[in-house]
């Protein structure tokens, strides 16, 4: 049985509890241990400086990978891209409506922007990296495409998840169970494919 530790560079705990679930089905071959920047007392926030989620995930996990010597280190950055708005909100996702801004706020603006739009269509991203000492070993993207509708439906998820519609369910990403939503969204294809990845890692 090999045994991997993984540092899951995120203060965000239900991050870490999504992450943790994908990633605890490696198979009887890898045992992966998981742990957090809390359990490791780190207390530094990474700078987010690229311009695309791949390079905010990159230069996250390179970042906390220093840290934590001889550990690999990951993280993600994920965000809404709408079509009709050349990709945004993008990267700037989580502060769309700054300043002050709030899932509430980000959603108003989305919809105020996209009125009388009839292109609807946006894919939810996310980019995990994988790093070690510094070097940034692998990406992984992975997306989930839907629709933006005016109003907004369901009560579960966060950010965009109430006017995230995805037509194969015919349900909002709000309207999904934890469940539901785990088993098709970016943030399970990204690590989903990280996961499958893990056994050609070196051991050390
Ligand atoms: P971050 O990667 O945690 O910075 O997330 C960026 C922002 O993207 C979040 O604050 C949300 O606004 C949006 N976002 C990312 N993933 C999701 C999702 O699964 N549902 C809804 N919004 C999301």
């Amino acid at each position: 049985m090999r045994e991997l530790t993984l540092l899951i560079a995120t203060f965000n705990q239900g991050k870490i509890r999504e992450i943790q679930r994908i990633l605890a089905h490696t198979g009887d071959r890898l045992r992966v241990t998981l742990l957090s920047l809390a359990d490791l007392n780190i207390a530094a926030e990474a700078s987010e400086t690229g311009n695309s989620f791949l390079e905010n995930a990159a230069e996250k996990s390179v970042y906390y990978s220093k840290f934590a010597p001889n550990t690999y280190t990951i993280a993600e950055d994920s965000g809404l891209s709408v079509t009709a708005l050349n990709g945004e909100p993008g990267i700037y996702s989580a502060r769309y409506s700054d300043p002050g801004a709030t899932d509430d706020k980000n959603i108003e603006k989305l919809l105020h922007k996209l009125e009388n739009q009839a292109d609807r269509r946006a894919t939810f991203v996310t980019a995990v990296s994988l790093s070690l000492d510094g070097r940034l070993i692998k990406s992984f993207i992975g997306e989930v495409e839907g629709e933006i509708i005016d109003q907004r439906r369901g009560e579960s998820g966060f950010g965009y998840d109430p006017i995230f519609y995805y037509p194969p369910l015919q349900k909002t990403f709000a309207q999904l169970t934890t469940d539901q939503k785990n088993a098709i969204s970016h943030r399970y294809r990204a690590l989903e494919k990280l996961r499958q990845f893990l056994p050609q890692l070196p051991v050390i």
